[in-house]
């Protein structure tokens, strides 16, 4: 038995060593050592064994399979081994490739926007203030002499938390707050960009959008000064080809009062949906600070005067980029805001 035992034993080691493939050694492991296997059937005739001949069988069967497998787990690892290599040789890796880039966030558009108009004023000595979104019905309206009851409020659709308070509908009761804030010092010299919110809904108007305010008092401040400043502003912004027009309007916070419109980027001034036939698209209003304004917020308007401004930031950026609308600053699309 001794002798059966070793040549299936041998034969099973030169089939192992000969094999091709992991599913040829896994066929022989089944065929030598699975439970009707070759050499687990030796042991099976143990019973024809006086009882000292048993163990020495039994180890003899144990050392056999434990051969055998070795040899299965080493022609194995062998048969990997070729197959990688000859994959290596025939596999073409060009290791001069460029890379795969992870692509970089970058900024919003109207950040950058922001950012360009903002260089601007300071290149012009103004510091940048900032103010609440949710703000009491006084600072919105009342200090800047718009009374409860007073019908240009309708102007501005509002959203409201209570009487008293409201989302911010423009970015104008900063100037209070910074007059209040100065306690009568001059000169006052801000600018202050930031979220406002209205009910409106179309391609040259959101329910949320940004402001820029301006707000300049001084001894002597007059309207030549407000123009001086808003034409170097929008020549620096939009060049000197584009074209600026001021036109009488009216504010309850500025007495005269102007707003400014750029020539449509669109049409070139022709008249398009985009201008709504005008050839001009607003973007700012603006005027002297009036003197009830001055006089609620502590300065006295027989010493100072003043100009307040305030831009559409989303106005700009169509105006600058040539974007027909401006809902599209808000969509998300990476294809849009990677395009700037
Ligand atoms: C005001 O909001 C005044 N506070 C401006 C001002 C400041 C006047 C200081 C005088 C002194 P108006 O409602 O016109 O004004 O809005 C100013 C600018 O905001 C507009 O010219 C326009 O560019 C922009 N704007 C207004 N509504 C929207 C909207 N729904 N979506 C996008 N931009 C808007
Ligand atoms: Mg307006």
């Amino acid at each position: 038995m001794q002798q059966q035992l070793a040549e299936i034993e041998a034969r099973a080691l030169a089939a192992v060593h000969e094999a091709k493939s992991a599913e040829q050694l896994a066929e022989l492991k089944v065929a030598y050592l699975g439970k009707k296997g070759e050499i687990t059937s030796v042991s099976r005739m143990m019973g024809q064994l006086s009882p000292e001949e048993r163990p020495v069988l039994g180890a003899a069967v144990n050392q056999a399979k434990s051969n055998v497998e070795q040899a299965v787990a080493r022609r194995m690892a062998e048969l990997k081994a070729e197959e990688q290599n000859a994959r290596l040789a025939s596999e073409v890796i060009d290791v001069t490739l460029p890379g795969r880039r992870i692509s970089k966030g970058g900024r919003h558009i109207l950040s950058l926007v922001q950012e360009q108009m903002e260089d601007i004023f300071i290149g012009m000595g103004y510091t940048v203030e900032e103010g609440p979104q949710v703000e009491y019905d006084y600072y919105n309206f009342e200090a800047l002499n718009l009374p409860p009851e007073h019908p240009a409020r309708d102007m501005q659709d509002s959203f409201y938390f209570s009487e008293r308070m409201l989302l911010r509908t423009q970015t104008s009761p900063v100037q209070v707050r910074t007059m209040e804030k100065m306690g009568g010092k001059l000169p006052v010299k801000i600018i202050s960009p930031g979220v406002v919110y209205r009910r409106d809904d179309d391609a040259t108007h959101s329910p949320m959008f940004h402001q820029m305010e301006g707000l300049l008092i001084d001894e002597r401040v007059t309207f030549a000064d407000l123009n001086g400043t808003l034409l170097a502003f929008a020549r620096q912004m939009f060049g000197a080809e584009r074209e600026v027009r001021m036109r009488p309007s009216y504010f309850p916070f500025t007495e005269p009062s102007a707003e400014v419109d750029i020539s449509c980027f669109n049409c070139g001034g022709k008249g398009c949906r985009l201008c709504k036939g005008s050839g001009w698209i607003e973007v700012l209003g603006s005027g002297q600070v009036h003197p009830k304004v001055l006089e609620m917020s502590g300065y006295d308007p027989e010493k100072c005067s003043g100009f307040a401004f305030g831009m559409g930031i989303e106005r700009i950026a169509m105006l600058k980029y040539g974007i027909t609308d401006l809902r599209l600053m808000y969509d998300n699309d990476v294809r849009f805001l990677s395009s700037f």
